[in-house]
């Protein structure tokens, strides 16, 4: 079972954005990567991809280099302005490669010339994933958004409308904010919600996910470093605390800090300052601190894994994100919105879901929260525009996950096995299942990835990125 886990951690997939007006070269090349197991988002216009790029992630982003409105290359040199930290593929006819290559000099990572086989891209689209994530491009943090604008967060549930008080609350304050929720509640978009709210909204909000790092890496990424520091270190580099000055913070799921590296963080958070590692000069900065987390951090101070001092520091305003079963009222409104999100990345309009279709997702306890919601009516969108999915092949998603067929559900889970031994049965079955694949995994089980890497962390397998580390370096 391990050996699976360590064959996938040099698995190039993440998060792919492909730009391209034409429906069916986008589709074809969506399709395609999604078939190699990256998670897919699509665009008809480079305007389009801007403003999603907005509230949105990615690690590489396919983009044509023709297309009406804004060009492929007008495109690239405004996320390079905004310092947006995807991998960039450009997809161009043969008459336009030295327009490729002026891409390239706008720091795009490659091109690919039209014809190409599949085979081609999906390599290129992994080999660039690897890349970005070696590398960690100097001073483009990747979910750093010098981001303004409110997220869409939608819910009239009354724990909603209490949240959202207590966001406008807490926003123009300058205290540290611990989100606490079930995976996949919405705790990022509560601490984007925070930021957008707050004076500080012009600035950064720059975000680190504490799960994929092993602590060295961890401590560079947050306070930066000198050249030649440690081995690798060939140039000075930036930290993140340095990156967010005069904005936000997010650490991401901060339970998975190590202890060595929480002692450093009590200090930032006493005294707002550090150094860089190898380099003993003291800087200062003014950074508003977001954490969230899906565990109880009570707990974790109790079970000796989290430091209390930290723990008080970090906790300063707490705000608990409600799972989605206890806000169903809610779920109208998402599907709503989902539905048409997915309808404009389709080019399409949104698909309408019938009575049984409706009362089958109402009735639903969610336990992946809004974002198993959101995956569910992502594929209805794809795959059930034509009426196809009917109630029972909506179930099987729904109990067993979206890569259902054959799932082993008669995996045996011996009755008085304790919830967290099952959860990591469970867990292993499926990735096993996946032959290792993380992403299919988390989706299977309706987590988020870096929940996933999390929990896997735990039970000692090696982290993605150190294993790429070893495998590339
Ligand atoms: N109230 C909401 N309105 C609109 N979209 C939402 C809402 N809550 C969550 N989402 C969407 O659901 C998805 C999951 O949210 P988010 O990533 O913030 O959750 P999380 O709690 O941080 O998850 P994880 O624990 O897996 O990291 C995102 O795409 C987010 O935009
Ligand atoms: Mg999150």
């Amino acid at each position: 079972m391990k050996a699976h886990v360590g064959g996938l951690t040099a698995i190039g997939s993440g998060r792919v954005l492909v730009v391209d007006d034409h429906p069916q070269a986008r589709e074809s090349m969506a399709e395609v990567l999604r078939q190699a197991g990256h998670c897919v988002d699509c665009c008809s216009s480079a305007a389009e991809a801007l403003q999603v790029v907005r509230r949105e992630t990615f690690d590489c982003i396919v983009t044509d280099l023709k297309m009406p409105g804004m060009s492929g290359i007008e495109f690239i040199v405004q996320l390079e302005q905004r310092r947006y930290g995807a991998q960039v593929v450009m997809v161009t006819a043969h008459a336009s490669v030295s327009t490729a290559v002026e891409a390239m000099r706008h720091g795009a990572f490659d091109y690919l010339e039209k014809p190409f086989d599949v085979d081609r891209l999906e390599q290129l689209v992994a080999h660039a994933i690897r890349h970005g994530r070696l590398v960690h491009v100097q001073d483009t943090p990747d979910a750093a958004t010098a981001s303004c604008e409110q997220p869409e967060m939608v819910g009239s549930s009354p724990l909603m409308q209490t949240l959202r008080a207590k966001i406008l609350q807490i926003a123009p304050t300058p205290e540290t904010v611990l989100i606490a929720g079930e995976s996949g509640t919405g705790k990022e978009l509560v601490a984007k919600a925070i930021h957008a709210a707050s004076g500080r909204r012009g600035k950064p909000m720059v975000s680190l996910n504490c799960p994929v790092l092993s602590a060295q890496l961890m401590e560079s990424e947050l306070f930066g470093h000198e050249r030649g520091a440690f081995t690798g270190a060939d140039t000075a580099r930036t930290g993140r605390f340095e990156l967010a000055d005069g904005g936000s913070i997010l650490l991401d799921e901060v339970t998975e800090i190590e202890l060595v590296l929480q002692a450093k963080l009590l200090r930032v958070l006493q005294e707002r300052s550090f150094e860089r590692v190898g380099s003993s000069q003291t800087i200062a900065v003014d950074v508003r601190v977001l954490a969230t987390t899906n565990r109880d951090l009570a707990a974790e101070v109790s079970a000796g894994r989290f430091r209390q001092d930290l723990y008080y520091r970090l906790a300063v305003v707490p705000l608990h994100v409600p799972p989605l079963r206890q806000r169903k009222e809610d779920i109208p409104e998402l599907m709503t919105l989902f539905l048409r999100r997915s309808a404009v990345r389709l080019g399409r309009e949104p698909v309408e879901l019938d009575r049984s279709t409706i009362d089958l997702l109402m009735h639903y306890d969610w336990p992946g929260n809004v974002r198993e919601l959101e995956n569910v009516i992502t594929r209805l969108s794809v795959l059930g525009a034509d009426g196809s999915v009917g109630a029972d092949e909506l179930r099987r998603w729904l109990l067993l996950g979206p890569e259902d067929e054959g799932v082993d559900a008669t995996a045996d889970f011996a009755v008085g096995l304790s919830l967290e031994a099952m959860e990591r049965k469970l867990i292993e079955a499926t990735l096993d299942h996946f032959d290792g694949h993380r992403e299919k995994t988390a989706k299977a089980l309706g987590i988020g990835v870096r929940t996933l890497s999390g929990k896997l962390r735990q039970y000692g397998y090696a982290p993605r990125e150190k294993s790429l580390a070893r495998a590339g370096r």
